[in-house]
C-alpha cells in the first residue's frame, strides 16, 4: 500500500518521513538539472536533509541498459538502505529498475531475455515528481530501452512506498516541458479510459484526469498560476493510477520507435496520434473488437470522454486535441518532427510495441494504421 502526500511545500516533509523509517543512508536518484532547477535540493536541505546519501544522476531520458547496469553497481558499492527519486518519469522508472533488478540478483540482459522472476522486493522507494506528466510516481512498471527496444518490467514491488507530489516543484518547467509532460498525462488518461482492462475505479481516476488537462494544461503553458499547475500535478498523479490499473494503449505502442530512433519526446510521440485513435477507435465494430464487453460498450467509454472533455462527438474530440496541441505549442504532424522519409515511416508502422497494443479495444489492422500514418505525416 502506498502512501501519499500532495500538496504545495510538502517536500520539505521528505527528511522527517525518512527519519520515521530510520534510514541511514540514501540513493538518490534525480535528474542532471532538474534536482537544482526544480529548487527540490534548496527545499529539502533547508528542510534539515541532513542524512549521508549517495547521488545517481549519470544517465540520459529513458532509461537504457548501460545506465540502469551503472545505477546496480552503484547501489550495490553504496551500502545505501533507501532510494529516494527526484526528478520527472524517467528518473523515477530509472529508481525503480535500479531498485528492483538489484533486490532480484538480476541483470538487464536476463531481464530482457525473460528468465527472471521478481521474487524479492527492493529497499523502500520515495519518489517525488518535478514534472506534471508521466505520473510514474503511482505505477507498478518502467519503462527501459535496450538497443532501441522498448522493454516493460511490471510487478506490485515496484510501485513507490512512499510518494510526495509538491506542485511548487513543477513551478519552473519551460513551457516546452509542461506542454510535453501534460499531453502525456492526457493521453494516458485517454488510452486508459478506452483500455479493455478499464474498471469503474479507472475511469473514476481517469475522468478526473482528463477534466483536469483540458482545463488546465493550456493556463500552465501559456500563464502559469499555482492553480493550474496544482491542477497539472494532480492530473499526472490521477492519470497515473489510471495506468497502473489499466496499461496503456495504441497512442503509447506506436511512440516507442519515435522516441527510440527519432529522439521525439515521450509526450510529443503518444499524442500525435491520440486524435486519430480516437476516431479509430470509435468506428470499432463487433468483428473487430477487443474488449470482451463489445464495441457498443467501446464507443460509450470514447463518448464519455468526449463529453468530459466538453465535445458532442469523438471527432470533435480529435479536433480538440490537435488545437490544444498547438496551442500548447506542440507538433501536430511527423513532417513538423523532422520524420517525413518513406523508410522511417515504415520503421514507425512496423515496430508497433505489441504488448500495449493488446491493449487498445479496436484490433488494428495493417491498412487501419496505414490511415492513421497517413493522417498524421
Ligand atoms: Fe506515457
Amino acid at each position: 500500500m502506498q502512501e501519499e502526500y500532495f500538496g504545495e511545500g510538502m517536500i520539505n516533509r521528505l527528511p522527517a518521513f525518512l527519519k520515521r523509517i530510520g534510514c541511514k543512508k540514501i540513493f538518490l536518484v534525480t535528474g542532471k538539472k532538474s534536482f537544482e532547477k526544480s529548487g527540490a535540493r534548496d527545499k529539502i536541505f533547508n528542510a534539515g536533509f541532513d542524512f549521508e546519501y549517495v547521488r545517481f544522476s549519470d544517465f540520459t531520458e529513458n532509461p537504457k541498459t548501460e545506465d540502469v547496469e551503472k545505477g546496480i553497481k552503484q547501489l550495490k558499492n553504496s551500502q545505501c538502505d533507501t532510494i529516494v527519486a527526484i526528478g520527472g518519469g524517467s528518473v523515477i522508472d530509472m529508481a525503480k529498475l535500479i531498485n528492483i533488478f538489484s533486490a532480484n540478483s538480476m541483470d538487464v540482459n536476463s531481464f530482457i531475455s525473460n528468465s527472471i522472476r521478481i521474487e524479492r522486493k527492493g529497499k523502500p522507494l520515495t519518489a517525488i515528481p518535478t514534472t506534471s506528466g508521466a505520473g510514474s510516481e503511482a505505477t507498478h512498471f518502467a519503462v527501459l530501452y535496450n538497443d532501441k527496444e522498448k522493454y516493460s518490467a511490471a510487478h506490485e514491488f515496484i510501485l513507490p512506498d512512499l510518494v510526495i507530489i509538491d506542485p511548487e516543484l513543477t513551478y519552473d518547467l519551460t513551457p516546452q516541458q509542461t506542454a510535453v509532460s501534460g499531453i502525456d498525462a492526457l493521453a494516458q488518461a485517454i488510452e486508459s479510459h478506452w483500455s479493455v482492462n478499464s474498471t469503474d475505479e479507472s475511469k473514476k481516476y481517469s475522468s478526473s484526469a482528463i477534466k483536469l488537462v483540458i482545463d488546465n494544461l493550456a493556463d500552465a503553458v501559456k500563464n502559469p498560476k499555482p492553480e493550474s499547475r496544482r491542477e497539472m500535478s494532480r492530473a499526472a498523479n490521477l492519470a497515473g493510477k489510471a495506468i497502473n490499473i489499466t496499461k496503456t494503449t495504441a497512442p503509447h505502442a506506436l511512440s516507442y520507435t519515435m522516441t527510440s530512433y527519432f529522439g521525439v519526446t515521450h509526450g510529443q510521440a503518444v499524442s500525435i496520434t491520440l486524435g486519430e485513435f480516437m476516431k479509430y477507435n470509435f468506428e470499432v465494430s463487433e468483428t473487430d473488437v477487443t474488449d470482451k464487453r463489445g464495441a457498443e460498450y467501446v464507443k460509450r467509454s470514447i463518448l464519455e470522454i468526449a463529453e468530459i472533455m466538453g465535445c458532442s462527438s469523438a471527432y470533435d474530440a480529435a479536433d480538440k486535441i490537435k488545437i490544444l496541441m498547438k496551442d500548447t505549442g506542440l507538433k501536430t504532424s511527423l513532417k513538423g518532427l523532422g520524420i517525413s522519409s518513406s523508410e522511417s515511416l515504415k520503421l514507425i508502422a512496423e515496430n508497433v510495441n505489441t504488448e500495449r497494443l493488446q491493449n487498445n479495444p479496436r484490433k488494428l489492422t495493417k491498412s487501419g494504421l496505414e490511415v492513421i500514418i497517413r493522417n498524421i505525416i
